[in-house]
């Protein structure tokens, strides 16, 4: 296109300037020519002026220098010409007003540029005086213009020639630098937002030696270089994230603003998060301030690993041990990691264990005052009164049986926590077990006026228990059906098949369990009514000791109640 117009121009610019070139260049040549004749007609020997002497000189002229030669007197009048016949002279127009012949006349010199009438053509004529033997005349030189633009045209045509060719020759050039240079180079740019797009095993085909095939070369060297990395990177990134997912504590991962930027399931687990916390602030998704205030604090210049038991209460309460700590880089703070344990069931055990000792301190002390108390007294004189030291006596019997009583559950207890009892498990009939218990408890059954039944259908299935133990948990249920009962209440104990298991259920018209008390009452020493309990003999470790035996039987323990209506306690042992 621009080569198009460049060469359009140069043809332009060549034809008009050729035109004037070609132009001048014939003028002056004429001119010179003219003098030329001049000179000759002057010097050559003529006798007398006449057309007939004159004309013979015209056409010699006229044939050497290929032009029309005109001799024209002062007058006008035409003494020679070299196109025409001598005989014909006298009636050639007269040329006096001819504007060259003018010019000649007055100047010396002259010029004009017409359509000649006589030859019907283009001429230029160029005129100059002379004097030969004393008399002036005019010589004419004429020369037909057709011949520049017939040279023009000529030249025109090897112009169009050239101009086509040049033409040609720049299509030419320009699709083999399209070909060599523009493809390739719009195949790397296609390459290039292909790699953009992620698709890094995009490779350009180039085998070419030059620039644009090392470009190529290196364009694919750095294709792969970005996909290894890009893969380094995101192996890494999904090892962390591994890492992050698998871990059992919480972590939680802020900017220098302190916005979350993530947070691993354990914690959103932990917290009961469900939205999704990235790009939030602590306190938005934690409805927590002793969180937030770490993230303040960890985030401070200077600032110390950062290590905090918190407490949560929403959802549930929970005991986080908080650890945070900066993350820098180069000096400079980027963010903070904290990373959160659960210890609520450790601070929970925790708290067991101290009111266990408590408790059972304050069980072991309840009876051994007493029995000093009593051996105090009965040392002190009381002795001497047989009555009262009788009685005195048998409390300090109680009150001892109560200690043994106490230390053998607290054995049992431990020895079966601690997995160091083994359970001697046999196939046995429930029901057998169930009416023996029943039997063993007659006594306080009719003190209490109760009446006990046994639902347990004939076809129920052996189960697979160590008797002794599970005799120790009917008794220990049973034994509380009857205690926490009211007089003239009922017992029901029956049994369901469920899967592999027999469900074993204790239902009494008891006094029930406020719903409160339900979930600890298989703790050790947790009694609903403490007092009440104490006074029955009781020591808060009868359904701790249930709890563990069918445990490890592989069953589970249930508790139902309604205050004031009875309560039904049951457990599931395996089927023989
Ligand atoms: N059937 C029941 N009805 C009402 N309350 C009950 C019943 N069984 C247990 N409880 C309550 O649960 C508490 C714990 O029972 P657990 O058998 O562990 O202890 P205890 O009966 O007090 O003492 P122990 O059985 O060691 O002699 C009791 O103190 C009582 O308050
Ligand atoms: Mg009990």
């Amino acid at each position: 296109m621009i080569s198009g117009i460049i060469l359009s121009g140069l043809f332009i610019y060549l034809s008009n300037n050729l035109k004037d070139y070609i132009y001048k260049r014939i003028k002056t040549n004429v001119e010179r020519q003219l003098d030329l004749v001049k000179t000759y007609i002057e010097d050559v020997p003529i006798n007398n002026i006449t057309s007939y002497e004159l004309d013979p000189i015209a056409v010699k002229i006229g044939r050497d220098l290929d032009l029309r030669v005109t001799f024209i007197a002062l007058d006008g009048t035409v003494f020679g010409d070299s196109e025409v016949n001598v005989d014909k002279l006298a009636s050639v127009e007269n040329h006096l007003y001819r504007p060259e012949v003018q010019q000649a006349i007055q100047s010396g010199r002259g010029q004009s540029r017409r359509f000649s009438t006589t030859v019907k053509k283009d001429f230029l004529y160029t005129a100059v005086l002379f004097n030969k033997n004393n008399i002036p005349g005019i010589i004419r030189l004429s020369i037909p213009l057709s011949e520049i633009d017939e040279l023009l045209g000529n030249l025109t045509l090897t112009l169009e020639i050239a101009l086509l060719a040049a033409f040609l020759l720049a299509g030419l050039v320009s699709y083999l630098a399209s070909f060599f240079i523009s493809r390739p180079i719009g195949e790397i740019s296609w390459a290039a937002k292909d790699i953009a797009q992620g698709n890094y095993a995009r490779k350009i085909s180039m085998y070419s030696n030059d620039e644009i095939g090392d470009l190529a070369n290196t364009f694919n060297y750095m294709s792969e270089q970005i996909e290894t990395k890009i893969e380094e990177v995101s192996q890494s990134k999904s090892r962390l994230e591994a890492v992050f997912l698998s871990m059992f504590e919480g972590v939680m991962i802020v900017d220098i603003q302190g916005t979350i930027l993530l947070m691993n399931q354990a914690l959103k687990n932990v917290l009961k998060i469900n939205e999704n916390p990235a790009g939030k602030k602590p306190i938005e998704v934690i409805r927590n301030l002793q969180i937030q205030e770490i993230v303040d604090n960890v985030l401070e210049p200077e600032s110390e690993l950062i290590a905090k038991e918190i407490s949560t209460l929403l959802p549930e309460e929970k005991v986080l041990l908080v650890h945070a700590t900066r993350i820098e880089k180069d000096k400079h703070t980027e963010g903070a990691v904290l990373v959160f344990h659960d210890v609520t069931t450790l601070r929970g055990l925790e708290k067991i264990r101290q009111e266990f000792v408590a408790n059972v301190s304050h069980e072991l002390r309840t009876p051994i005052s007493s029995i000093k108390g009593f051996a105090e007294t009965l040392l002190a004189g009381a002795m001497e009164d047989t009555e009262n030291a009788r009685d005195f006596l048998k409390i300090i019997l109680t009150d001892s049986n109560r200690l043994a009583c106490l230390i053998d559950d607290l054995l049992n207890l431990s020895k079966i926590e601690s997995g160091k009892l083994v359970m001697e498990k046999k196939s046995c009939k429930l029901s057998e077990i169930v009416e023996k218990v029943i039997a063993s408890l007659k006594v306080q059954l009719t003190d209490k006026s109760i009446i006990a039944k046994v639902n347990i259908p004939t076809d129920t299935p052996d189960v697979l228990v160590d008797q002794t133990r599970i005799k120790q948990v009917l008794l220990n249920l049973v034994e509380n059906a009857i205690k926490y009962n009211i007089s003239g209440g009922g017992i029901i104990v029956s049994a369901q098949e469920i899967g592999n298991f027999i469900k074993v259920a204790i239902s009494d018209t008891g006094i029930g369990i406020p719903s409160q008390d339900l979930p600890r009452l298989f703790e050790r020493f947790y009694r609903v009514d403490k007092a009440r309990s104490r006074e029955l003999g009781g020591t808060g470790l009868g359904l701790s000791i249930v709890k563990h035996i069918i445990q490890s039987h592989g069953g589970e323990v249930f508790v139902e109640s309604v205050e004031r209506k009875g309560s039904t306690f049951s457990f599931t042992i395996p089927k023989a």
